[in-house]
C-alpha cells in the first residue's frame, strides 16, 4: 500500500508517574505500543517508530515482537513535542499517516476512513462530554480552523467538546512545507504537530475532519486512562470470542489476554482469568480459575484452580485448589487440593486430594513421571526425580522417594498406635468439651 506510517513514541509520559515508559504499559497482556504497530503494519510496508525517552528499552521491547521494525531517534533537546517527533523522517510514500503510540485501541478497520481520504490533511476527531486532556478542534462553518492544546486554550475554547483524536493523514509535501515553520511559542514550549492545521488552513489547504469512535482512538495519558482503555479492550476481546462460540457467564467479571485463543465449544464461568498465549479448546473453565500460558483441550478446570505456564491438559478433570505448572496431563483426574509441577501424568490416573509433586530441592527442578491407571492416595508426596510406572497403587499418606514398578503398591506410613482411654485420662471424665472449666 502506498502509505508510510509514523508512530510517535518518544514522549516522556510524565502523567503516568511511572518508571516504565508509557507506551510499554501493558493492556490485556501486551505493551500498548504493540497494538499501534500491529495496526500500522497491516496498512503499510514503511512504518517508522519515533523514540527518545528510554529509547533503548522501548526499541528492545519492540524488536522482541517486530524484528524488522524501523526506528528514528527524535532530536528532543532541540525539537521537543509531537511536531519535533515527525521532523527529518525519510518516508517512502507520498502519503504519511501519523499515529500516537498511546492509542492502543486503534485498528486497521477504524483507520480506513482516514486512510481513504484525499484531502491535503485528513484528521480524526471525536465529541466528548468531558474533553479534558485532549486538544480542542476549532471548527467554523464546517471547516477545521485550528487545534488548540488544552494548556493553551482560552476559557471559551476549553468548552469545545470536539477533540483531536491524534491520527492524521498528511500529503508528504504538506509535512515538508510546514514542519520547518513550526514554533514552540506555547504553554509547553514544544513543537506541536497540531499547529500545522492552522497554518495549512490559513493558506487555503483542504483539511478534512473524520469523526471517529473513542472506543478505537482513546489516548492513554494517565493510569486512569490506562484502566479505561483496558476495559474497552476487554469488551472487544470478549465480544469477539462470544461471537466465535465461547459461552461466558457474567463476562464483565472475566479477563482474557489479547493473545489467548479458543477453539470449538468452550465455556468460561464468572471470575475466570486467562493470561498469556493460552489455547483453550472444547473445555469448561469454572469460576475464579486462573489460566496462564497453558494449553487446555477437552478438559474442565476449577472452580478456583490455577493452571500455570507450560501446562498441557488433555481430556483431564482439574478440581478446586489444584495448581498445575509445566506439566502434561492426559486423561487424568485431579479433583482437589494438589500441586502438580514438572510432572507428566498419563491416562486413567487418579490424583488424590493433597497430592504434591516435590519438584524443587532448593537448587534444581526435577520431573515426576506417572504412568497409566495409577491410583494416587490422598496426601501423597512424590519427591522428584521419580517415576511411577503403569497400574500402580500409592497408599494415602505415602512419601514416594523411589521409582515404583508396574503393578506394585507403594506405601510409607508410620504404623498406627491405639492408646485406649487416653481422651478421658487427658481431659477428665466429666464434661470433656468444657476444657476451660477444668
Ligand atoms: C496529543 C495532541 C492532542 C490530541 C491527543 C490525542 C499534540 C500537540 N497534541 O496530545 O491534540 O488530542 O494527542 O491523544 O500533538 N511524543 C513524541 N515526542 C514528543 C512528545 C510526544 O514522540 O516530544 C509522542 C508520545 O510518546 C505519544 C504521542 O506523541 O505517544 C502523543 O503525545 P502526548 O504527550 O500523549 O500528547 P497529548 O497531550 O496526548
Ligand atoms: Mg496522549
Amino acid at each position: 500500500m502506498s502509505l508510510s506510517v509514523i508512530v510517535l513514541a518518544a514522549g516522556q509520559g510524565t502523567r503516568m508517574k511511572s518508571t516504565l515508559p508509557k507506551v510499554l504499559h501493558p493492556i490485556s497482556g501486551q505493551p500498548m505500543l504493540y497494538y499501534v504497530i500491529e495496526a500500522a503494519k497491516t496498512l503499510s510496508d514503511d512504518v517508522t517508530v519515533v523514540l527518545f525517552h528510554q529509547a533503548e528499552r522501548i526499541e528492545n521491547a519492540v524488536k522482541a515482537r517486530f524484528s524488522d521494525a524501523k526506528f528514528k531517534i527524535q532530536d528532543h533537546a532541540n525539537y521537543p513535542g509531537t511536531g519535533g517527533a515527525v521532523m527529518d523522517i525519510e518516508t517512502m510514500h507520498e502519503k504519511v499517516l501519523v499515529l500516537n503510540g498511546d492509542m492502543p485501541l486503534v485498528t486497521p478497520e477504524a483507520l480506513e476512513p482516514l486512510v481513504e481520504g484525499d484531502a491535503d490533511i485528513v484528521m480524526s476527531v471525536f465529541d466528548l462530554p468531558n474533553p479534558s486532556g485532549y486538544g480542542r478542534v476549532v471548527i467554523e462553518n464546517g471547516e477545521v480552523m485550528a487545534i488548540v492544546e488544552e494548556k493553551d486554550c482560552t476559557p471559551e475554547q476549553k468548552e469545545i467538546k470536539t477533540v483531536n483524536a491524534g491520527v492524521y493523514l498528511f500529503k508528504k509535501e504538506v509535512l515538508d512545507r510546514y514542519l520547518p515553520l513550526l514554533s514552540n511559542d506555547n504553554a509547553q514550549a514544544e513543537y506541536y504537530l497540531t499547529d500545522i492545521i492552522k497554518m495549512a488552513r490559513e493558506e487555503g489547504l483542504h483539511i478534512k475532519p473524520v469523526w471517529v469512535e473513542e472506543a478505537a482512538f482513546k489516548g492513554v495519558n494517565s493510569r486512569y486512562d490506562l484502566a479505561h482503555a483496558e476495559e474497552l479492550m476487554q469488551s472487544r476481546i470478549k465480544e469477539k470470542w462470544m461471537r466465535a462460540g465461547v459461552t461466558m457467564h457474567l463476562p464483565s467479571t472475566i479477563y482474557i489476554d489479547s493473545r489467548a485463543l479458543f477453539h470449538g465449544d468452550c465455556t468460561l464461568d464468572n471470575g475466570v482469568t486467562i493470561h498469556g498465549e493460552s489455547v483453550i479448546a472444547d473445555s469448561h473453565i469454572k469460576s475464579h480459575t486462573v489460566i496462564e500460558d497453558a494449553d487446555i483441550r477437552n478438559s474442565d478446570c476449577g472452580p478456583m484452580a490455577r493452571i500455570r505456564p507450560g501446562s498441557i491438559l488433555i481430556d483431564t478433570h482439574i478440581g478446586d485448589f489444584v495448581e498445575v505448572k509445566k506439566s502434561r496431563l492426559k486423561g487424568v483426574k485431579a479433583g482437589h487440593l494438589s500441586y502438580l509441577g514438572d510432572a507428566d501424568i498419563d491416562e486413567g490416573t487418579n490424583v488424590g486430594a493433597g497430592t504434591i509433586t516435590c519438584n524443587y530441592d532448593g537448587r534444581g527442578k526435577y520431573k515426576t513421571r506417572i504412568g497409566k491407571n495409577v491410583f494416587i492416595g490422598s496426601d501423597t508426596q512424590l519427591v522428584a526425580p521419580v517415576t511411577v510406572e503403569d497400574n500402580v497403587m500409592i497408599a494415602a499418606g505415602t512419601t514416594v522417594t523411589k521409582d515404583v514398578k508396574s503393578g506394585a503398591l507403594a506405601i510409607s506410613r508410620t504404623p498406627q498406635k491405639i492408646v485406649e482411654n487416653f481422651f478421658h485420662r487427658f481431659f477428665g471424665k466429666k464434661n470433656p468439651d468444657k476444657k476451660s472449666d477444668q
